[in-house]
């Protein structure tokens, strides 16, 4: 059976790139590690496990469009059917979108539609639930926005912090980010309006 070929988009510390390489999901091979960052930890975690990493620094492109173009020509070469974002912090264009159509993931963390944007966590705290957690999900036009694959639910404590909430939440990301990869990988599933339903 032919493998996904994956690439992962990062920008920082790249915990869920690890916890995705090591699940080592037997239908999907990382073919690429792509930062936006040339700083980023992630980078080396690919590099230590024999996967091509590249640096894609925004900074030196004029606009949106034309680093998107690069990047659109990066990854040609590899072939890629699936681009997992992981703590990749740039926003792609509805054009790059397009162009791998329902072919993009992310990972968030709180249970959308509550929270999208930044500080997800944050925004869970202030606004006084008792539940968030994370989600993966297909990257549409908007912010985190697209159809919904699988999500966890993380309790909010009495004396949870920013850090201690996001703490449990990165745990249960690394556990559905993996899961949802290798749903998708399967191919059993269809997407109807923002539904994502498993295919019998
Ligand atoms: C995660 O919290 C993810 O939900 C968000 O960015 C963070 C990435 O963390 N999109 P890491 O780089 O995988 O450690």
């Amino acid at each position: 059976m032919k493998k996904t070929r994956l690439a992962v988009f990062v920008s920082g510390s790249g915990t869920n790139l690890q916890a995705i390489i090591d699940a080592g999901i037997p239908t999907v091979e990382i073919v690429l590690v792509l930062s936006n960052n040339p700083g980023a930890y992630a980078l080396e975690r690919a590099k230590k496990h024999g996967i091509p990493a590249v640096a894609a620094d925004h900074k030196n492109f004029p606009g949106r469009e034309e680093y998107e173009k690069h990047v659109l020509g990066l990854l040609e070469p590899y072939n890629v059917d699936l681009i997992a974002l992981a703590g990749f912090m740039r926003i792609l264009s509805p054009h790059f979108v397009k162009a791998y159509k329902n072919r993009i993931v992310n990972i968030h963390p709180a249970l959308l539609p509550s929270f999208p944007g930044m500080h997800a966590a944050r925004q869970a705290l202030e606004s006084g639930v008792k539940f968030t957690g994370c989600t993966v999900h297909f990257v549409d036009e908007g912010v985190d926005s697209g159809p919904i694959i699988l999500q966890a639910v993380v309790p909010v404590r009495d004396d949870d912090d920013e850090e201690s909430l996001l703490e449990r939440i990165h745990k249960e990301e690394h556990r559905i980010y993996p899961e949802a990869l290798k749903f998708i990988a399967s191919g059993k599933f269809r997407i109807e309006g923002k539904r994502v339903l498993a295919a019998s």
